[in-house]
């Protein structure tokens, strides 16, 4: 009740000025909200895989042009969309999004946008998979779409390999401080990583045993085994944390125990003032519920579109 309250007062404040709204459809698409629910518990009764794939489309979407469902767009025979960028290619479950979208275009034609529906349904992930501990929030509505995808452009996504400074300046980019920094990072609580995104760790070149000195010693071992050097599975990797379908704060007592997976999560230890905020989240499951409320509301208001789409995998 106590965490309800106080997220809404974030709420409150935090979307005043982003032109986005909790009554924005109430006239046009009642429905919308549950529609988007019902359509992600419908593929996450079949594919455990998708509120983590949900929660990081809407990063990368945020993250090029704002959250105006570039991400989602196809690549067309003049133009090769973020889809085809390197770090979106592990990208899955568009058709969750696609479902949603059928589904509120029989109700209301023309009127949600894939923008929104996809901030929706990463709240949506991130609620199913908390059970009564994990955070929910309501997501203020009103994004645009897109109509400009760009392949090129996912390189403003942050890098696994990215140290601290370089994690800061894209962040800070978008006006998203350090603690955003810390607390998004605590995404990596569910879900997966191919081999090829820690390989730098594990197989390195720049240490005589090719460990990365700050892994944990039996953890190195454990991600060298899932990897061998000549690893030639493409669906091989490791779980971004001990308990990577639940939303949990194992993330960060991982991540203190030297047991995080990318470069980028283990350069979060490396600043004093993000250690604090790590043992805060690493103690109290609340803090981190907390704060990431926040912190997402904060990233999926970086707006950027321009209209409605009716497929989210074309411009209109
Ligand atoms: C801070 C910089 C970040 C970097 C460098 C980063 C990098 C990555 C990489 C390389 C992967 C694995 C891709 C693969 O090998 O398949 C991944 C997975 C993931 N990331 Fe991040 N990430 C960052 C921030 C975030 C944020 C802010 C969120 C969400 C709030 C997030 C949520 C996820 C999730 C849920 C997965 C698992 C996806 C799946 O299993 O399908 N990440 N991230």
């Amino acid at each position: 009740m106590e965490v309800a309250l106080l997220s809404l007062l974030i709420l409150s404040i935090l979307h005043v000025g982003t032109g986005l709204s909790l009554n924005y459809y109430d006239k046009t698409c009642p429905n919308y909200e549950a529609t988007v629910t019902a359509a992600v518990k419908q593929a996450m009764a079949t594919d455990n895989t998708v509120p983590a794939a949900l929660l990081r489309m809407h990063f990368h979407d945020c993250f090029v042009r704002g959250c105006d469902g570039s991400v989602l767009l196809d690549s067309t025979a003049n133009n090769t969309a973020e889809k085809a960028g390197p770090p979106n290619v592990s990208l899955h479950a568009f058709y969750v999004i696609d479902n949603a979208k059928s589904a509120i275009e029989a109700q209301c034609p023309g009127v949600v946008s894939c923008a929104d529906i996809l901030a929706l349904a990463a709240k949506d992930a991130v609620a199913l998979v908390s059970h009564n501990w994990g955070p929910t929030w309501k997501v203020p509505v009103g994004r645009l779409d897109g109509r400009i995808s760009r392949a090129s452009e996912t390189s403003l996504l942050p890098a696994p390999t990215s140290n601290f400074a370089q994690l800061q300046q894209r962040f800070n980019q978008l006006n998203l401080s350090v603690k955003d920094l810390v607390t998004l990072s605590g995404g990596h609580t569910l879900g997966f990583a191919h081999c090829s995104s820690f390989q730098n760790r594990i197989h390195s070149s720049n240490s005589a045993n090719g460990l990365d000195p700050t892994l944990n010693p039996s953890f190195a071992s454990s991600l060298r085994k899932a990897c061998p050097a000549n690893n030639t599975a493409n669906n091989a990797g490791a779980t971004l944390d001990a308990t990577s379908t639940v939303f949990d704060n194992m993330y960060y007592k991982m991540l203190l125990g030297g047991m995080s997976i990318f470069s980028s999560d283990a350069a979060l230890l490396t600043h004093p003032k993000t250690k604090g905020f790590i043992t805060t989240f690493a103690n109290s499951q609340q803090a981190f519920n907390l704060a990431f409320v926040k912190s997402m509301l904060r990233m999926s208001s970086l707006t950027g579109g321009q209209e409605v789409r009716l497929n989210c995998r074309k411009v209109r």
